[in-house]
């Protein structure tokens, strides 16, 4: 049930107790982590590129449904910039549709061509933008609700790195539909002050990475535990992909590769940025290669425990930030009174 407190067009359109998305995580957000987000109250998106195989991605569904206990939850569909060959954009939301999910969360590229086959299953988009110019642009096309990931993000945060505060003030003066701000978002206190912005909701994922139900090796959540706000870099700019990772030797030598040689090419980066590198990290736990999305909110993230617990504090935060603002308000209202 929606908590009256937060009650925005984000929890009326999931059904969520509160206005807070959990991004798609590549190779994490699977069922035992989306079903966790439905139980502790908030929407989770199974990332569809995690399982190449169509048969996986449906048992996946499947296990979710199972699990949830009747929550929200949906699937992230990232798309790459361009359409490429083979992609297999449709395959993947005609098979949503056929599992009777009910939202879905994409990024990458714009859904404008998939709208009417999603609008007449009637299946809510949510679509993430790493700049509010973007987020114009899908709301003109027709998506319901978007997100802007601000700077601070992990994983991509575009090219125009504009900060998540920026984004809130920008998108309240020129956006009609619901939007969500994401970046560097882990505190209850970001969450009001985001509503309070004009926007219905925040978008989560480095914050939730230390969830016990996130399947990965302890040491890495130990790690990212550990880790500070400091301690991300951004590379991949040189081949217009920018991606903010945890700094280790993987990502220091991109960065060195890209410094050296500005027109390096994608080809040459391959062997480093290979997705199945980061892969390992999570199965072994050594950090120390691979590609890691990690965002500032590492600076957040605390002890590993069940992501309810995370949750519940993010809410108690966000219950002592409204309670400092309500002693103002009643004095403004006060004084209105009187004059
Ligand atoms: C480990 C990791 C993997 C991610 N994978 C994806 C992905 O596959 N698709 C996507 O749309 N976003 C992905 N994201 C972005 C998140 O969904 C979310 O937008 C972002 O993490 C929000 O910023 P924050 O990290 O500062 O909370 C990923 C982020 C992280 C940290």
């Amino acid at each position: 049930m929606t908590d009256p407190l937060f009650d925005t067009a984000v929890t009326r359109a999931y059904g969520t107790r509160l206005p807070v998305v959990a991004g798609g995580l590549m190779w994490l957000s699977d069922a035992a982590y989306v079903s966790a987000c439905a139980r502790a109250g908030i929407i989770g998106f199974i990332t569809a590129a995690s399982f190449p195989d169509p048969d996986r991605l449906r048992a996946e569904i499947r296990r979710t449904r199972e699990m949830a206990e009747g929550g929200a939850f949906g699937v992230n569909v990232s798309m790459l910039p361009k359409l490429v060959p083979g992609e297999r954009t449709a395959e993947i939301f005609e098979l949503i549709a056929e599992e009777g999910v009910r939202f879905v969360e994409t990024s990458g590229r714009n859904p404008a061509p998939w709208l009417p086959i999603l609008k007449a299953a009637g299946i809510t988009v949510l679509h993430k933008v790493p700049s509010v110019r973007f987020a114009e642009k899908a709301q003109s096309e027709g998506v319901d609700m978007v997100s802007i990931v601000g700077a601070e993000c992990g994983g991509h945060p575009g090219l125009d790195l504009v900060g998540s505060f920026v984004n809130l003030a920008l998108a309240e003066r020129r956006l009609d539909i619901p939007f969500l701000i994401g970046g560097g978002v882990g505190h209850g206190g970001q969450l009001v002050a985001a509503l309070a912005g004009g926007a219905a909701g925040v978008v989560v994922g480095t914050r939730f990475l230390v969830a016990e139900e996130i399947t990965a090796h302890p040491d890495y959540k130990r790690a990212l535990s550990e880790a500070k706000e400091t301690d991300t870099m951004l590379s991949m700019s040189s081949v217009r992909n920018t991606i903010r990772t945890l700094r280790n030797e993987t990502s220091e030598t991109v960065a060195r590769l890209e410094a050296e040689n500005p027109e390096i090419g994608i080809e040459a980066l391959l062997p480093h940025v290979s997705g199945a590198i980061g892969r390992r990290a999570y199965e072994t736990g050594d950090v120390s290669r691979g590609m890691l999305s990690a965002g500032q909110a590492l600076g957040l993230t605390g002890q590993i425990e069940p992501l309810a617990a995370i949750i519940g504090r993010l809410e108690e935060e966000a219950r002592v930030a409204l309670a400092r603002l309500r002693p103002a308000i009643l004095q403004g209202q006060t004084q209105g009174e009187l004059a």
